[in-house]
């Protein structure tokens, strides 16, 4: 089993509010429809939940009645872009079906608490795919809080143990720093011998659900079980179906004696 994690950094324009960015969510569905090994889909919010978050500080908890506008916002314009990706999949054949994030899940302290596995474990014995954003949950202490598409793979990936986890965001993986505003070196491979060394130079850039560091802190959990990361651009055509096929150009995340 595959599970994808496609960031909202590839498929909307994250300089554009509320844009999609098409071409990249139509070679997605194509690829996973042509590698028929996906099992789960999770996408990121990107465009169109990271700017109404920020306006509201939603990422920081429930604490002015002001916020709910916001709340009630956020959740209508990511239902919106899950409806734009599960149509484009359904075009390339597949069979996606919407396992809601706001109406499974509840956390505590922004880390999921509870989660209603049997539509997804049944889903997944069908043979369809069951298809999970980031999203805005219920939260025992905070009221609700930011629940981003990378924590969701991690704790699926507790309950599924997937071969293979893909993150696909608009880079060519991970670097010594963020590529795109300093000179960054690309990391293809990173074991038990560097990973360390590799948080040490990410820094503290953050979005309502964590940006880079909450990526790495879920991405060291699967590490930890042994699973296999790769991070992948999937802005660049042709780049995941090659990954799925086992060729991956991009950063390769793996305990080394597993
Ligand atoms: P997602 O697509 O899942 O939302 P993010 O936007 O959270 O992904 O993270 C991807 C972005 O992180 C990239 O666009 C890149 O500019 C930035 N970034 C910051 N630090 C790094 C790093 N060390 N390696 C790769 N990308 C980084
Ligand atoms: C964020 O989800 C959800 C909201 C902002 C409501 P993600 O954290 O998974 O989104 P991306 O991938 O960073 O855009």
């Amino acid at each position: 089993m595959i599970i994808i994690k496609a960031g909202g950094s590839a498929i909307t324009k994250k300089s554009q509010e509320f844009t999609p960015n098409m071409e990249v969510i139509s070679n997605l569905s194509k690829e996973i429809k042509d590698a028929r090994k996906v099992s789960v889909l999770v996408h990121g919010a990107g465009s169109y939940g990271h700017p109404i978050a920020k306006k509201y500080s939603l990422g920081q908890g429930y604490f002015d009645r002001k916020q709910l506008k916001g709340f009630s916002e956020t959740r209508a314009s990511v239902s919106e872009l899950d409806g734009i990706i599960l149509k484009s999949l359904i075009q390339s054949d597949l069979m996606p079906v919407k396992i809601g994030t706001f109406s499974n899940f509840i956390t505590n302290d922004g880390r999921i608490l509870e989660f209603y596995k049997e539509p997804l474990l049944r889903a997944i014995e069908l043979g369809l795919l069951p298809v999970f954003t980031g999203d805005l949950v219920f939260d025992k202490t905070r009221v609700f809080s930011v629940l981003s598409g990378d924590q969701i793979v991690s704790y699926l990936s507790k309950l599924i143990k997937p071969s293979r986890v893909i993150f696909g965001t608009d880079v060519d993986g991970i670097y010594t720093g963020d590529p795109k505003k300093e000179k960054a070196t690309h990391i293809k491979k990173i074991t038990e011998d560097n990973i360390k060394e590799v948080f040490k130079f990410t820094k503290d850039i953050e979005d309502a659900s964590g940006g880079m560091k909450g990526k790495f802190s879920e991405i060291l959990s699967m590490f930890e079980m042994g699973i296999e990361i790769d991070v992948i651009n999937l802005t660049k055509k042709g780049i995941l179906a090659k990954a799925l096929k086992g060729n991956v150009k991009g950063t390769v995340i793996k305990k080394e004696n597993i």
